[in-house]
């Protein structure tokens, strides 16, 4: 990294960081606690499925703590730990734990030593992480051999900025415009009106290839539709309901 760019990524973290203490009100209002039918509907089930019988689990990212809570119901674990960066995350995470621990770190830092867990979840984070090189790297050197890193994001190709819904009157054509996908972006979006989030854009070679270099290999990749619950709540949402928003993937520690 360049000094230009080194200043440019810690000014970026530092408005990210801001933002995110910012709004966790609004992402615990809207989308944990069964109020947003993705998670209910999609996220949670798929994680639970793809984690399995997983006994040391840690979640990087982990907000306020629903995707932990979640695996803490669909079978014995030995240990489940949760970090986030996010204080206000934190808080509301311990005040709804049943049996998880939650400390404050970010992916690029983990204060674990090598190999504790057997499987790491990162649910909707690394499209906010800025050393993407430096996070897997953590992931992998925490992750016991042949461990699993279950990997969601805001799927990268057809979620990029600018994407979407195009209802074209003059053409009389309706479409999914894809933005500038190969363009690697830092954006602060306006997601809803008043509520600005910090993302990360990276086309998806970028991931599978910096994962791959630090030993975590493809072994499952899925791409759902949208749940019946998310495309129920606006017209435009079923219409696209062909482009999936999300992105899993199942990487193996080699
Ligand atoms: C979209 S929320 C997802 C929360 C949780 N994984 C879930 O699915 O409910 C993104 C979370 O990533 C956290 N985050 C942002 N930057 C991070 C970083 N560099 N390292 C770890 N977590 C980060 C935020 O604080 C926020 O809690």
């Amino acid at each position: 990294m360049d000094e230009q760019e080194d200043y440019l990524s810690t000014e970026f973290k530092g408005i990210a960081a801001e933002l995110w203490s910012h709004n966790a009100g609004w992402w615990q209002e809207g989308f944990t606690e069964g109020a947003d039918p993705e998670y209910t509907e999609q996220l949670l089930p798929l994680v639970a499925r793809l984690v399995g019988k997983a006994e040391r689990i840690l979640e990087v990212g982990t907000g306020e703590g629903q995707v932990l809570r979640q695996l803490s119901r669909t079978a014995p674990r030995g240990l489940l730990v949760g970090v986030d960066p996010t204080p206000e995350q934190l808080r509301l995470a311990a005040e709804r734990a049943q049996g998880e621990r939650y400390v404050r770190a970010e992916a690029g830092a983990l204060p674990f030593r090598d190999a504790c867990f057997d499987t790491v979840v990162a649910c909707l984070v690394f499209e906010h992480v800025t050393d993407l090189e430096g996070a897997l790297a953590e992931v992998a050197r925490v992750l016991e051999a042949g461990g699993g890193f279950i990997f969601l994001l805001n799927h990268p190709l057809f979620q990029t900025p600018d994407s979407g819904w195009i209802d074209d009157q003059v053409l009389e054509e309706q479409y999914w415009r894809i933005g500038r996908y190969l363009e690697e972006k830092r954006t602060v979006e306006e997601v809803e009106k008043g509520v600005f989030i910090p993302f990360v854009h990276r086309p998806l070679s970028r991931y599978l290839n910096a994962a791959r270099a630090c030993g975590l290999v493809l072994e499952e990749m899925v791409e759902p539709a949208p749940p019946a619950g998310f495309l129920a709540l606006a017209p435009e949402y079923y219409e696209a309901r062909f482009v999936p928003r999300l992105l899993a993937l199942h990487l193996r520690r080699s």
